[in-house]
């Protein structure tokens, strides 16, 4: 599996999105995420005309409803402009099956897709108390993994923390992306646990999606370089 660095193209406006994009010559094209706010300003012509400059694109739309609708709409997402998209593994497995089928397109092929375990923004007191589910948020998020690998799913998006676990069980193909990455010299912003790139790669993370680190540096360009020479080494 080819590892990466995915930047969030985490802006308020569309011309900033496409400034940031301006900075990138033409021969190095990052991998980036395009979320929920993006999409809904947008819609999929966004999606399309970064695709159209040569990037690789993950639709982070987080998709949670019944098997049918969720089958559904990864159908109309499963264009050839999106190379990884995402699913809450709470939806169950079927779900999960459910969205492999929409996404399959007539060739055969289909964009990656990957399960979110648990939010990180979610306590251990919320996890037990207000969702009742009374279990450890570790065990909970290894058992998600776990539902996520039998639905046939690619992999989670995890703690750099909890990667290694991860790949443990559910094996070392299956992709681990992490955020939560901070170079060593840089703001925790509010991120709690963060790991620096070159451990991510230590403790296996496939993708590292690495934001404010590189969009808001004063130099986005060589903070983006330096990213990926400590997660991919050279
Ligand atoms: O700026 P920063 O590096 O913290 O950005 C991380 C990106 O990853 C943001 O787009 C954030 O929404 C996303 N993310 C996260 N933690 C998760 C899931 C997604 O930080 N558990």
């Amino acid at each position: 599996m080819k590892k990466d660095v995915i930047i969030p193209l985490d802006f308020a406006s569309v011309q900033e999105t496409y400034d940031f994009l301006g900075l990138f010559p033409a021969g190095e094209k990052p991998y980036v995420k395009i979320g929920m706010a993006l999409f809904y300003l947008e819609g999929p012509e966004i999606v399309r005309e970064i695709k159209r400059r040569g990037h690789k694109i993950f639709l982070d739309l987080k998709l949670h409803d019944i098997p049918n609708t969720v089958k559904m709409a990864f159908a109309s997402l499963s264009g050839h402009y999106v190379d990884l998209t995402n699913l809450h593994a709470a939806g169950g497995i079927e779900m999960m099956r459910a969205a492999l089928e929409g996404l399959t397109r007539p060739d055969g092929s289909r964009p990656q897709v990957i399960a979110v375990t648990q939010l990180t923004s979610t306590s251990q007191a919320q996890l037990n108390d207000e969702l009742l589910i009374p279990c450890g948020m570790e065990e909970t998020v290894l058992h998600y993994a776990k539902n996520a690998k039998i639905a046939g799913l690619d992999g989670v998006v995890c703690s750099p923390h909890e990667a290694a676990q991860v790949k443990a069980a559910c094996g070392q193909d299956f992709i681990a992306l992490t955020p939560g990455i901070r170079f060593a010299d840089s703001e925790k912003d509010d991120q709690s646990r963060i790991m620096t790139p070159a451990k991510a790669r230590e403790a296996g993370s496939d993708y590292i999606v690495v934001g404010r680190p590189i969009i808001a540096a004063s130099d986005p360009l060589g903070a983006y370089r330096k990213c990926v020479k400590e997660f991919l080494g050279g």
